[in-house]
Parts: structure tokens; sequence; C-alpha cells
């Protein structure tokens, strides 16, 4: 079988593999040294499109239009960047078999890729209803998201299935992105998760209240507390009902399911330390084997901001950690060392008009300041995070790109609060003066 060997070898080729090729390319790299390997069809692209402007009924987004590094501002690397470049993009190839002693992967075909330098970018994977047994969780039309065939299952239910009734399984990003996605496309949409309000991992009970308050008003219906236990299909093996735990049964056209995400790291299961259910890495991206690093998803790496060591599910981690990698690779070959990476926390989010985006850290007191009423005509709401006296996170929704800006600032800076009614009665030009 055939043998390959490259300088560089990055594993996965999703948002951090197509960030890293662009660093590699800045910093120098010589035809033939690196390689992308990929499980899926197509070059790096930016995977967010993927729930948002993928899905929609007009101006839908498709490939190349998304490549990576359109999604930061950047040129967008087409798969003729990558053969000018000398980098080999190596697709539709699922590695099967890691031997980090023996740096080599070996994929389905049977093929043996070897090299100096291994990138670890196999980003997470969804949980499956099937995981834990529901019964029926394998009936057609139940569907996940995560890559562009996925998303693209997702686009032949939706025509397949129009002004029919989907049921949405799961209250994070998934779920509010897919059913804000799905209710554009005129379906009848349920939403069903477990937790008393949405997204509970960064959403305080007030920031939710606005986001199921004006998801309501779009006719999406929101069943709390409660999951799903089972579903029913039809003669074709179409999935037809939702059974919920707590008695009831929805009917569904189409199931979209978002329980969480899982990083891949089993392929190096036993082979490289791992802490918090990811890659431990330190910060230069460097796991605990000899020239292997591993960036986005998959890793654990120390957030210094915090003192803290921590996993992120983001774009903008997966496009500076590979960044940070390949600047600290090229730094050791040349005896030099770096800074060590410095991360602020940033997510965001979009659906429907909506648009948010958080920085820094959702842990303490919270504020709630501004117009959060789900019937406003431009609604503009946030929430601060105070901890030990300081502001440690902020999330704003409709926010321009300085206002934005400035809640990034204040928690990266961490400005003290001597009192929270203050805080809530300033609201944004707290930000604006820091
Ligand atoms: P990523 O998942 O991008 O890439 C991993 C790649 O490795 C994939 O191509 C996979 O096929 C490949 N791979 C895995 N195992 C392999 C193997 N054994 N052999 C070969 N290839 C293998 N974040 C955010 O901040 N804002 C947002 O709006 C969104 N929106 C969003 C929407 C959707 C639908 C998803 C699924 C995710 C988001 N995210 C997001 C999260 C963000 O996309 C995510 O954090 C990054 O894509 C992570 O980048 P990675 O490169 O680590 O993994
Ligand atoms: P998530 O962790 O955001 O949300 C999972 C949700 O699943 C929980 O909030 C809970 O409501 C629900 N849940 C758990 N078990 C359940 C059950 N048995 N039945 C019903 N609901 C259940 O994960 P996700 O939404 O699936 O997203 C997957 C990955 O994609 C994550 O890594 C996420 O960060 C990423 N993503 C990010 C964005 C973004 O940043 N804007 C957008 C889409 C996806």
């Amino acid at each position: 079988m055939a043998e390959k060997t490259f300088k560089y070898l990055i594993v996965g080729g999703g948002v951090a593999a197509g960030y890293a090729a662009r660093q590699f390319a800045k910093l120098g790299v010589n035809p033939g040294e690196l390689a992308i390997i990929s499980k899926e069809a197509v070059a790096p692209y930016e995977r967010p499109a993927l729930s948002k402007a993928y899905l929609f009924p007009e101006g839908t987004a498709r490939l190349p239009g998304f490549h990576v590094c359109v999604g930061s501002g950047g040129e967008r690397l087409l798969p003729e960047w990558y053969k000018e470049q000398g980098i080999e993009l190596i697709l539709s190839t699922e590695i099967v078999k890691a031997d980090l002693a023996a740096k080599s992967l070996i994929s389905a075909a049977g093929e043996t890729f070897k090299y100096n330098t291994l990138i670890i970018a196999t980003g997470s994977t969804v949980i499956r209803l099937t995981d834990f047994g529901v019964e029926g969780a394998d009936a057609k039309n139940i569907l996940y998201l995560r890559e562009i065939d996925d998303a693209d299952k997702l686009v032949e239910a939706i025509k397949a299935k129009k002004n029919g009734k989907a049921v949405i399984v799961g209250g994070g990003y998934i779920g509010l992105e897919l059913s804000a996605a799905l209710r554009i496309n005129n379906l009848d949409v349920t939403m069903v998760y477990p937790e008393p309000w949405c997204m509970p991992r960064l959403f305080t009970s007030g920031i939710a209240a606005f986001y199921e308050g004006y998801y309501a008003n779009k006719g999406i219906k929101i069943i709390k507390g409660t999951v799903a236990v089972g579903f029913t299909s039809d003669s074709n093996g179409k999935v037809k009902e939702v059974k919920l735990k707590d008695g009831r049964v929805l009917e569904a056209d189409i199931v979209v399911v978002g329980v969480g995400g899982r990083p891949l790291s089993t392929l190096f299961k036993g082979q490289v330390a791992e802490e918090k259910g990811g890659i431990k890495t330190d910060g230069f991206f460097r796991t605990s084997v000899p020239d292997v690093y591993a960036v986005g998803d998959v890793v654990t790496f120390p957030m210094k901001l915090y003192n803290d060591i921590r996993r992120v599910e983001h774009v903008d981690h997966a496009r500076k950690s590979a960044e940070q990698a390949v600047k600290a690779i090229k730094a050791s070959e040349e005896g030099k060392t770096i800074e060590e990476y410095d991360y602020l926390p940033y997510f965001y989010s979009r659906a429907f008009d909506l648009s948010w985006q958080f920085y820094g850290d959702n842990v303490g007191d919270t504020v709630l300041f501004g117009d959060s009423s789900p019937t406003s005509q431009k609604p503009k709401f946030g929430t601060y995070w105070v901890q030990d006296g300081k502001v440690v996170g902020a999330f704003l929704e409709g926010g321009s790109p300085e206002e934005n800006k400035a809640i990034a600032k204040v928690a990266r800076t961490k400005p003290p609060v001597e009192n929270l009614d203050v805080l809530t009665k300033e609201g944004l030009s707290f930000a604006a003066k820091i």
C-alpha cells in the first residue's frame, strides 16, 4: 500500500486546519512539505455557515463562497490556493489508526502517512441519541449537523417536507440556530429541552427570557423540562412521532438533534495525555508527545486569563489556536520562542435578525441592562458577570461593532465595580468608559 511522508501533517480538515495552512504559508512552507488529511470531501470552510446562511431559502450560502478564511475577514482559500502553495489536500480520507510513537497514520483505505510534525485538528463530533439507546432514534429524517454532508441532508429534508412539522431536540447552539433556520423555511417548529431555559451553559434566565419570547413571537413552540425518550416511524422508516418523557407525543416530519458535541480524540487514546475530555496541551499547543500539536475543539489548554485549563468549542479559538501552533512550530525550528497563548473567550451566534456576542467568563453575579423586551423593534440589551468586585464577562445582543469591541475590552481588562445597581443603570455606557 502507498506510503507518503510530509514534514508537516495536519489531521482534520476543518476550521483550524485551514487557518493553520494560511499561517504556514505566511511563515514560509516549501511545496510538498505540508498536507492536510480530511474525512470531508471539500477544502476547509467556515463551519458556522452550515447552521445559518447554508439553510436560508434566499441568499443561500454555498461553497466555494465560505471557504476559510472569509469568516474572519481574510482572503478565501480556494482549492487552487493550496495547489499554488504546494500544500497537499488529501480529501475524503479518514484516518482510522494513529501510531504516534512510529509517527504514522493509517487511512481507512490502508494508506500510510508519515510525518515529522503532526497537528491534530479533528474537532468534535455530535452526540447521538442512539449513543444512549433512545428507542427508534435511528429512524430516517432524524438529523444532526456537523459537516457539510449533514447540512445537505437537512436541505433535502426541508425541501421534501415543505410546510411540515419539525421537532428540535436540544436548547443549545444547534437548537436555537436550527429552530430559526427551519422556521424561516416555513416549517412548524417545536423545540424540546430538559433545562428550565435555553442555552443554560451561557445564558442567564434573563437573557434566555428574551430569546424564548422572541422565538415564541416567531411561532416557535417551546417545551421545557423534558426530553425525547423515543420515536415512532412510518412504514418507510421515516420518523413520525417524538415521544417525550412527560408523556406528550409530538408529530414530526423532521427531527433535528443538537444535544452536544464530543471532542474527536479517540484515535489517540492512551498515546497522549488528556484532561477534561480533551487532548492536553500547553500554551503553544504542544501535546505530551514530542512533535505532536493539537488545536481547535479537541484541545484542553491553559486559559491564562483565568489561571485554569479549559476546552473551547468555538470558531474564534479554532482559528487562533491554529495560528499559535504554527507560529510555535516555526519558532522552535529557529530556536526562538513566542508568547504563550493568552485567550479571551469569544462566542457569538446569529438567528433571525438577532446577533449576540459574549466575551470573557460567565461566573459570579449578573446584571441585565438595556431593552430586553422580545417585542421591541430594535432590542439591544446585555449582561455583565461580576466576580470578586470585577466585571469578568459581558454579553451584548444587537451591538454595533464599536459596542462589541467595548464589551470585549471590559472582559479583557476586568474593571472593578462597586455597585451592581449602578452597573445596571450605566449598562453599555460603563463599557464605553473603559
Ligand atoms: P472542525 O470540526 O471544524 O474540523 C474537524 C475536521 O476534522 C472535520 O473536517 C472532520 O471531518 C475532520 N476529521 C475528524 N476526524 C478525522 C479523521 N479521523 N480523519 C480525517 N479527518 C477527520 N462557533 C462559533 O463561535 N460561532 C458559530 O456561529 C458557530 N456555528 C457553528 C455551527 C455548526 C453547525 C457547528 C457544527 C459548529 C459551529 N461553531 C460555531 C463551532 C465551530 O465551528 C467549531 O468550534 C470549529 O469548527 C472547530 O474547529 P476545528 O478545526 O477544531 O474542528
Ligand atoms: P450545546 O452543548 O450547545 O447544547 C446541548 C443542549 O442539549 C443542552 O443545552 C440541552 O438543552 C440539550 N440536551 C442535552 N441532552 C438532551 C436530551 N437528552 N434531550 C434533549 N435535549 C438535551 O450543543 P449543540 O447545540 O448540540 O452544539 C454542538 C456543537 O456545535 C457545540 O460544540 C457548539 O459549541 C457548536 N456550535 C456552536 C455554535 C455557535 O457558537 N454559535 C453554533 C452551532 C454549533
